[in-house]
């Protein structure tokens, strides 16, 4: 299922973009972590509502995935680009973006 697959490409996602935010001493790392978790919990819940029901498909999903994409990635996580110049190992952005590449592709 999709959902699945894209739970465990935000976690993996997740875990490396909190590992450069801590590198590069993030002061809101700990908002990060939390809109993380909020994000994996509730699109958890929407596999469960799915496996429950599959012909009642939950049009909150996509409610869900258009506000995380618009308010987290286009807003929350653009905040910490200018911390990324403070990365002690510059290297490790390059790794970590080539890691969820890989997951992708
Ligand atoms: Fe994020």
């Amino acid at each position: 299922m999709i959902l699945k697959d894209l739970i465990e490409y935000a976690e993996t996602h997740f875990r490396a973009e909190e590992a450069i935010m801590r590198e590069c001493g993030y002061q809101d790392l700990s908002a990060q972590e939390n809109a993380h978790r909020h994000y994996t919990i509730e699109v958890r819940r929407f596999i469960t509502r799915i496996n429950e029901n599959w012909f009642n498909f939950p049009d909150d999903l996509f409610v869900f995935l258009k506000s995380w994409w618009q308010e987290h990635i286009i807003k929350m996580d653009k905040k910490y680009s200018p911390f990324l110049g403070q990365l002690k190992e510059p290297d490790k952005i390059h790794q970590a973006a080539m890691d969820n590449l890989r997951l992708i592709l």
